[in-house]
Formats: structure tokens, sequence, C-alpha cells
């Protein structure tokens, strides 16, 4: 039996959550698969529950199951307080030592965004998830001549890029053997070291092609010819930044799933936030979330079948016509009647 822990988190979160849990309920018994859910709290919510972001005990199960399925932390209620929300997912995620944040970036059958170049994308982004200027220390305010300095610290040692950029080369072999570096080796000496240890790496894998891409001028290349990249690895700030500029190429923030793997365990998230501007409303896309549920079948549990099966339920409903508010504010599905519409394709496809 396998044990998934469920943290739905703050604003869109329980109800994204919601919709992925479905799915699981169908798939889990379509398949007689030995799962079980168990539920608790992260990051706002926890706050409000246990004063904390995130529980010891909650940290405890998630490292003992090794899957995590979670929905988003955040809001406006807690920003003013000295410890946020996001803390927790920050701590799980280090705790749990899930380094490569892998986040699909494809071309889906409706591209209803402001873009014309949208057509068969298909990116594979590392994104390294457990170091760099997130996490540095010092990281800290103080008062120096009377004036507020503040201070984050972007720090990587050889192991931590070593083990993301391992991973990318594994991934390009599978695919394109096209495998693109992003960082700032003209200006930071972090990235003069990544930059070093792609190279090393590199002669290890002969048979992928590796360029290095700055990050300014990757960032205008992501728009301009996306169809030129295949798996992209990059450090924890710049991979968070350049993946929402990437979700324009797809049309929604919505839309795009994400799978943070260590070698043993895995988180699965959508990669946007909590959205307290849709929440309670009904009208938030379940896709990231319901896709972070096929990333899961994939990588957690080795069962590409259902992965497939769930895309392709996905797009066949997209295909329909059948689309939530992002996509279409003047005849959209709500995101529970969306996902039943998911779930009948997903019965019908299988
Ligand atoms: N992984 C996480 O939990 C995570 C990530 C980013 C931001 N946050 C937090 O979320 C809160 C809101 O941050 P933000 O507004 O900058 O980012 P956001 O990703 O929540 O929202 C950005 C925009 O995308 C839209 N959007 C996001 N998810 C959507 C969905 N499923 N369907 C349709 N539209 C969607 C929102 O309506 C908003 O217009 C903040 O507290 C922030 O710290 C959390």
């Amino acid at each position: 039996m396998r044990k998934i822990l469920v943290l739905e988190g703050d604003g869109i979160g329980p109800e994204i959550i919601s919709c992925a849990v479905k799915i699981i309920e169908l798939i889990k018994n379509k398949f007689h698969l030995n799962i079980e859910l168990e539920f608790d709290y992260i990051g706002g919510a926890c706050i409000d529950k246990y004063g904390v972001p995130i529980r010891k005990e909650t940290i405890q199960k998630a490292k003992k199951y090794g899957i995590v399925l979670l929905g988003a932390v955040g809001g406006y209620k807690w920003d003013k307080l000295p410890i946020r929300p996001e803390q927790g997912l920050l701590t799980l995620r280090k705790e749990m030592g899930v380094f490569a944040n892998l986040r699909p970036i494809h071309s889906f059958p409706v591209y209803t965004g402001p873009l014309k170049n949208t057509s068969q994308i298909d990116i594979l982004f590392l994104r390294e998830l457990t170091s760099g200027i997130y996490f540095g220390k010092p990281k800290k305010t103080k008062i120096v001549n009377n004036q507020k300095i503040a201070i984050d610290t972007m720090k990587y040692s050889e192991k931590e890029i070593e083990r993301v950029v391992d991973m990318a080369f594994k991934f390009s072999q599978k695919r394109r053997k096209f495998l693109v570096s992003v960082d700032k080796a003209n200006v930071l000496e972090s990235s003069k070291l990544w930059r070093e240890v792609v190279n090393r790496k590199s002669k290890e894998y002969p048979d992928v092609k590796v360029e290095h891409h700055l990050v300014d001028s990757f960032a205008m290349n992501l728009i301009l010819k996306p169809q030129y990249f295949d798996v992209v690895v990059t450090e924890n700030l710049f991979g968070d930044v350049l993946t929402d500029e990437a979700a324009v190429l797809v049309g929604s923030l919505g839309l795009l799933p994400s799978a943070s793997l260590s070698f043993n365990r895995g988180l699965y998230e959508p990669i946007h936030g909590s959205a307290p501007d849709l929440a309670g409303k009904n009208i938030a896309n379940p896709i990231g979330t319901i896709l972070s549920v096929a990333l899961m079948f994939k990588y957690s549990f080795n069962k590409e079948n259902i992965h497939d099966l769930i895309y392709n339920g996905v797009f066949k409903t997209m295909e329909e016509g059948i689309l939530t508010f992002d996509l279409s504010p003047n005849k959209y599905y709500s995101t529970t009647e969306f996902t039943e519409k998911i779930i009948d394709n997903i019965i019908k496809l299988s």
C-alpha cells in the first residue's frame, strides 16, 4: 500500500485539490491500486490551526510516505505576519530533499493567450529547488547608518549543481539530446561555478549537445523561438521566474503542473500560487493540479500509461471546447463542472 500526503493549502488550494482527488479516486478504482490518501495542513491554514506554516509531524509523514500532492499556499490574510505561509512550502521542499523541479511546458489544444507563435512547443524545465538565493544565509535586514539594508545570499555547492544537472542530462538523452543551461555567468560567481559543473558533466554525456544561455537573453528567446528549446536546466530563482513567463506560451498559469523529485521522493503541485482573486468562486483552472497527478503516476508509481490517460482526458476535454474561466471568460465551465467533463473523458478513453 502506498500513502499519498495531501496538503490543500490556501486560496484556491482546497478547490483544485478536491478535483485532483476525484481523479486519483477514479484511477485507483479503475486500476485497482492500493493507494490511501491522508490530509494535513500547510501554509496559512496551518498557521491558523497550529500557529506554524508546517508541523514537524507533517514533514515526517512527507518523508516517510515519499509522495506529496500540494495545492498552493499564501494569501492577503497572512501577508503582514512575521512568519509567512510560503515558509512552510520552502521547508517542506528542503526537508524532502526534492532538488529537481520538473516543469513541462508544451502546447495545449487551445491557445487563447496574446502570442502568435505557440504551436509545437515542448520544453522540459528543470529548476533547482532546494538551494540558491531562497535558502542562502545570511538572509536578513539590518540597520546601518540609520537605514535598512536587506541581504539575500545566492549560494551553490558543486554537489547541489551536479545532481540537478545530471538529472537534466538524463532527461535530455531520452528526448532531443539537446540541453540548454541558463545562468548569469558574466556576472555571478554562483553562475560561473554552475557553468563549470555543466561543462564537466557534459563529458559524461557526449551524445547530448549543450548550450549555455545568459538568463536575460534566454528570457527573450523563450518568447521569440520557444520551439528551439528542449530540456532547460537552471537555478532556483531564474527557474521560478522563467517558468511563469513560459505560462504565457501555453495561455494560462492554471495549466502548468510540476513534479519536484529527489532520488526517491516526489512532491507534486501546480506551478501557480493560491490565486486569492479566484478563491471561493469555483472558477480556478484545475488542469495544473490534475496534470501534477499525472506526473505523480509517472514518476512515483512508474505508471506511464496512467499519466498518458490523464493527459489524454484533459486534452480531449479542451478539444471539445470545454474551457475554464481563465481561457474563455465569456463562456466557461466551473472548476467542478470542468473536472466532471475530464472524468467522463478519462472513463471513455480507458
Ligand atoms: N507554490 C505556491 O504555493 C505559490 C507560488 C506562487 C505564489 N504563491 C503565493 O500565492 C499568493 C498569490 O500570488 P500571485 O497572485 O503572485 O500568484 P498566483 O499564481 O496565485 O496568481 C497569478 C495570476 O494567475 C492566476 N491564476 C493562478 N492560478 C490559476 C488557476 N489555477 N486558474 C486560473 N488562473 C490562475 C491568478 O488569478 C492571478 O491572476 C501569494 O501569497 C504568493 O506568495 C504561492
